[in-house]
């Protein structure tokens, strides 16, 4: 039965399964990522999505982003590395998260299709890059490791072809067909965003508030996403943690000294560290 393989994920269900650091780790342990996103319009969603990976554990982050956007990002985020956009030797990366602010050019679809061939490469996709996938479905059900999906619902209109209405009428039986038929992890966003894994598994987040209402929360959610991907062994749980911190951020921030209003992107990623200290 589906209630069965449908559940809701609790606070204590995050603090059973957050990773567990190793004294004797060093960096490289706690995964090298690359993030491509961010354009010459759009940097700050890569520095929100860089910044929140690196606050969320990730041990090496490199973004790949116009080099006329290098200088404004390095500012904000010295802790950041750099990869060229031409580049097209991943093999070193641990994971690839491509597609906040990227942008909808050629140029930006070609990179997905890069990427999209490194098989063994755990993926996160989101926003524009989401956008461009949409030409590329064919080839999700061949790669090998696992490939995370983070629409909104009319990103996930877009993905299956259906009105945004029709995705929010059936949020649980859109997701578990796509998931399926395309063997992916589908976070399917909004209030009590869903996850779903390959097999049809199914968890509901219930963390968050409509401060998150704001451009750029889905940036800072990516980062997360990403970060905890890399640092854990079991996609479906490492993914629901994220979705969890991500709405918890923002429940904090009201809880103290925020309205549903006023709460930025930026305060999103700032608030990790609370969240994490309460968690472990
Ligand atoms: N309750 C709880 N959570 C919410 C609510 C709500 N009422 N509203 C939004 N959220 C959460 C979503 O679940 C998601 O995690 O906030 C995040 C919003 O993510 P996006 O919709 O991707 O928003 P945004 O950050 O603006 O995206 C930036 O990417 O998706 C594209 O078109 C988008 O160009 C824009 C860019
Ligand atoms: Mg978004």
């Amino acid at each position: 039965h589906q209630g069965l393989k449908r559940r809701v994920w609790t606070k204590e269900d995050v603090k059973h399964t957050l990773p567990v650091r190793d004294p004797f780790s060093h960096k490289g342990t706690h995964g090298k990522g690359l993030l491509i996103a961010g354009s010459q319009d759009m940097p700050g969603a890569a520095i929100l999505s860089a910044t929140s990976a690196l606050r969320s554990g990730i041990g090496l982050l490199w973004l790949s982003i116009a080099d006329k956007a290098k200088q404004t990002v390095c500012s904000r985020l010295p802790e950041v590395l750099f990869e060229s956009r031409e580049s097209t030797d991943f093999s070193k990366y641990k994971g690839i998260a491509i597609g906040p602010g990227l942008g909808r050019s050629e140029d930006g679809e070609a990179l997905l299709a890069q990427v999209l061939g490194e098989k063994d490469i755990p993926l996160v996709i989101d926003a524009d890059g989401l956008y461009h996938l949409t030409n590329h479905l064919s080839t999700l059900k061949t790669h090998q490791a696992p490939v995370v999906l983070t629409p909104h619902p009319g990103e996930m209109a877009t993905l299956t072809g259906k009105s945004i209405k029709e995705v929010e009428n059936d949020r649980f039986g859109i997701s578990e067909t796509f998931a399926k038929e395309h063997g992916v992890y589908l976070v399917l966003k909004g209030r009590n965003t869903i996850i779903t894994s390959p097999s049809g598994e199914q968890v509901v987040n219930v963390s968050g508030n409509p401060a998150l209402a704001k451009g750029g929360s889905g940036d800072v959610l990516t980062g997360i996403i990403f970060a905890f991907l890399l640092q854990h062994e079991n996609p479906l749980n490492a993914i629901s943690n994220a979705v969890y911190v991500h709405g918890a951020a923002a429940d904090q921030l009201v809880k103290t000294n925020h309205s549903l209003l006023d709460v930025l992107a930026s305060d999103l990623s700032l608030t990790i560290p609370t969240v994490l200290h309460d968690l472990y």
